[in-house]
């Protein structure tokens, strides 16, 4: 499998890294070893991408942007089709635009001049999805960008993004879930987005990625929301805004407390912003059966989901260790 082993030693080429490369290979190796019956389709689309000529990776915002690619438009469509739904992007492949069903580039907005620049920085992104962002961080400027993503599609998904281009050893993914890596306290900063709110024990989350940054280093926190005073938080029966596993959405307030109590200091609100449609949508890259988030808001009353819960609004901390 093409995934990762190819690029693992360039990536791990690092002074630091190095120390880690055999634990996060060894497990990566078996995290890809789970049986899933469109390996086979996902396989023979990547080796396809892999045959074909290289271009150059950039940024043409909002798009992560492959340019001067021999491939035609079509072949290219034909081949990314197999990886579908491609939830986050959007990416513009010579003038092939794979419409995410996110626009990744409003969040990046929201965030990148609050946070520290990222050159030169080690840089790790929890629940990467298909690398959109940890490709952004390293086009910011990263001496190192690692994202770690545990689902499969989205770990082929980044492989057949990077089949496109001339790629240089300053992104990676790997396959595991946080809980999974090495203690690893070497990133200056670490971005965990969209993931706190899927979590058991945020707690636990929230002391797992504390273990994964250097002294002195910088946490950037996107996640769900809820109105409410300190001590709030809204645990959903069933689904929330169709979504399963979401286990629980605090205050802001509480969300700080969680913070405090986790160690962190320094807490900055530096974003809070309903996710409206015009973010999350349906777009021919989402399959045959598109829904998106203005299907699972109430047809009569925006401001709730099809639960009757708060709908969805996300705030961004950023805080250090
Ligand atoms: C809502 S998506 C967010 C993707 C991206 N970070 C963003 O902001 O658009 C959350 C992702 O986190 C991943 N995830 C969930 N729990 C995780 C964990 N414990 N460690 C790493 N990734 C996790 C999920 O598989 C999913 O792809």
């Amino acid at each position: 499998m093409k995934l990762f082993e190819e690029r693992f030693n360039l990536f791990f080429n690092d002074l630091v890294l190095q120390k880690y490369i055999d634990e996060c290979l060894a497990k990566s190796i078996k995290a890809l070893k789970v049986k899933n019956g469109n390996t086979p389709k996902w396989n023979e689309a990547l080796n396809e991408l892999n045959a074909l000529s290289k271009g150059h990776l950039g940024l043409n915002e909002p798009y992560l942007s492959i340019n001067n690619m021999d491939a035609l438009s079509e072949i290219i469509e034909s081949k990314l089709r197999k990886f579908l739904p491609w939830r986050k992007g959007p990416f513009i492949l010579n003038d092939l635009i794979l419409d995410s069903e996110w626009q990744g580039d409003m969040k990046w907005q929201r965030l990148k001049n609050d946070i520290t620049p990222l050159k030169n920085r080690r840089v790790l992104d929890v629940g990467a999805g298909n690398g959109y962002f940890t490709l952004r961080m390293a086009l910011e400027g990263a001496k190192k960008a690692l994202g770690i993503e545990p689902f499969l599609l989205f770990n082929y998904q980044y492989a057949a993004i990077n089949a496109l281009h001339k790629q240089d050893s300053k992104s990676m993914l790997l396959p595991l879930r946080l809980e999974e890596m090495p203690s690893m306290p070497i990133f200056e900063s670490v971005f965990s987005m969209g993931v706190l709110y899927h979590q058991r024990d945020h707690m636990l989350h929230l002391s797992n990625l504390k273990e994964m940054m250097a002294s002195d280093s910088e946490l950037i926190l996107e996640t769900l929301i809820v109105d409410g005073d300190k001590g709030y938080s809204l645990i959903p029966e069933g689904r929330y805004a169709n979504m399963r596993n979401v286990h629980c959405l605090p205050s802001i307030e509480t969300l700080k407390s969680w913070l405090i109590d986790s160690g962190y200091r320094n807490i900055r609100v530096i974003d809070i912003s309903q996710t409206t449609p015009n973010e999350q949508r349906k777009t021919q890259w989402i399959g045959d059966n598109p829904a998106s988030l203005e299907d699972f808001l109430d047809p009569s009353n925006a401001s709730l989901t099809v639960e009757g819960h708060p709908a969805p609004t996300r705030a961004i901390i950023i805080c250090n260790n």
